[in-house]
């Protein structure tokens, strides 16, 4: 009910009643005064009973007309309550055609509209944010006053509970170079780019921060700790490649320098040069002999050959093709058994992992005088050992040997003529062929690397009838 309306009607129409009383009084007053007939004075009485129940009458008809009116006025401003209020479904039952229904039938129509509008907005604003989500990239929308308006799943994985809509920006990422180059775009108006290095441990993020045109700004952060990683590990190995090139080029240039000045030396000290020189370009030589096998075994297009091979089979080839290298040593290689298991290996490579183990006990673990290598099975795979019974390797090396040019004692290693690369190639390969690789050992009791082989599907197969075998 609109109070208001209903009284200014019902009002409006009682003066126009009050109005029309008192002209009548009025013409009647004229003519009793003008005129002295009975007749008359009769028939003025009656227009004047008749006018006051006119009046009567037109009161009541007046009041429920004015309350028609409000009414339906009332369920207007209702239905533009339940509008402003986000119920867009709202509509006006329109009634008789008169202007007002014409009014209330425009309304419905805005209201339509409006819906279709608002829902498909809501409708892009979810497949918006649904595109911001699937995104690799943290995502944050900062308001102009520096809060939070909004920020994609993996930036709420990043900065944990602390980002949500509203709240202070810096209360939610704390990282002084994001928050740096967040400030940038929005009180310099320019794009900025930096670098996040505290937000997660171990992680660095790249960070873009874009003004937007209705004010505020955009920051993206990308994940850069692989790309870091992968960029560092290329200068490393680059430093240790020309560190172990420089280490023998230098000795050979200094002795051929020698050579050159003193061309009268004795023949004993030239062969003793020439000796050295021939040492240092092996050594060159080994290198990059073993830079180009990793190069192959890491390169995306190294294939192996496989082929079905009993694990017992390739234990013995190991041990009769590398006994030769084995025998002026003084070392004793042996066999301690091995399955009659199916494996998928590629003979070269296996040639590769084994001479590499044994070449290592060889040189590291001379002092333990035997070598065994082994294999047994396990659930799905076969698990070779080559042991050796040397000094042994301590605990803080036994992850890291398998790193490219990692060595325990650099000084011995290189003295035996070791670049570091051997065991980081035979993992390749083992993992080439689907194994994993890794080494247990104490120090003083030796050390034994381990390395497995899938087996075949053909183990699977149903055992031959003992009668038929
Ligand atoms: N059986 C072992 N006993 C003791 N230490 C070992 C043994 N095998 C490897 N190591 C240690 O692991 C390091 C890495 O071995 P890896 O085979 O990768 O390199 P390398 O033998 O020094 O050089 P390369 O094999 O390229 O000639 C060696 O330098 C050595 O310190
Ligand atoms: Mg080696």
């Amino acid at each position: 009910m609109t109070p208001k309306v209903f009284a200014k009607l019902l009002g409006l129409f009682v003066l126009l009643l009050v109005f029309q009383a008192v002209v009548m009084v009025f013409v009647f007053h004229q003519l009793m005064e003008q005129t002295a007939g009975g007749t008359l004075r009769l028939l003025g009485r009656e227009i004047l009973w008749s006018g006051l129940i006119a009046l009567l009458v037109a009161f009541p008809l007046a009041a429920l007309v004015a309350g028609r009116v409000s009414d339906r006025l009332q369920r207007v401003v209702e239905f533009a309550r339940q509008i402003a209020e986000g119920d867009l479904s709202a509509r006006l039952i329109p009634d008789n055609g008169d202007e007002l229904s014409d009014m209330q039938a425009a309304l419905n129509q805005t209201a339509e509209r409006l819906g279709k509008d608002f829902t498909e907005l809501e409708s892009r604003r979810h497949e918006l944010a649904a595109m911001l989500d699937s995104m690799q990239e943290a995502v944050v929308a900062i308001t102009p006053g520096g809060f939070v308006r909004w920020s994609n799943s993996v930036m709420q994985r990043v900065a944990g509970a602390q980002i949500h809509a509203g709240r202070p920006l810096v209360h939610s990422l704390r990282d002084p170079e994001f928050l740096a180059c967040v400030r940038g775009a929005l009180e310099r108006r320019e794009v900025c780019f930096g670098r996040a290095s505290t937000l997660v441990p171990g992680r660095v993020f790249e960070v873009n921060a874009t003004p937007l045109p209705g004010g505020g700004a955009l920051a993206v952060m990308h994940d850069v700790t692989g790309i870091e990683a992968a960029q560092k590990s290329r200068r490393e190995f680059v430093a240790n490649v020309s560190h172990e090139l420089r280490t023998p080029l230098t000795s050979i240039q200094g002795y051929v320098e020698t050579l050159i000045e003193d061309p009268k030396s004795s023949p004993e000290t030239t062969r003793e040069f020439l000796g050295i020189i021939l040492k240092n370009a092996t050594r060159m030589n080994r290198l990059t002999e073993d830079l180009l096998a990793l190069a192959s075994v890491e390169s995306p297009d190294y294939r192996l050959t496989l082929q079905p091979a009993q694990a017992s089979a390739l234990v013995k080839d190991a041990v009769d093709s590398l006994g030769g290298i084995v025998v002026d040593s003084g070392v004793e290689l042996e066999s301690a058994g091995a399955p009659d298991a199916m494996v998928m290996a590629d003979p070269d490579a296996m040639n590769q992992v084994f001479g590499n183990l044994i070449e290592n006990s060889l040189k590291y673990a001379k002092s333990g005088k035997r070598i065994r290598v082994g294999a047994r099975l396990l659930a799905s795979e076969v698990q070779f050992t080559v042991q050796d019974f040397g000094p042994g390797i301590s605990s803080e090396h036994l992850d890291r040997i398998f790193e490219r040019f990692y060595r325990v004692d650099k000084a011995r290693s290189r003295e035996s003529g070791g670049t570091g690369l051997g065991l980081a190639i035979v993992k390749h390969i083992v993992q080439a062929h689907g194994g994993r690789i890794w080494a247990e050992s104490e120090l003083g009791s030796g050390a034994a690397f381990h390395f497995t082989l899938p087996l075949t599907t053909m183990n699977q197969q149903p055992a031959v009838p003992a009668s038929k075998v």
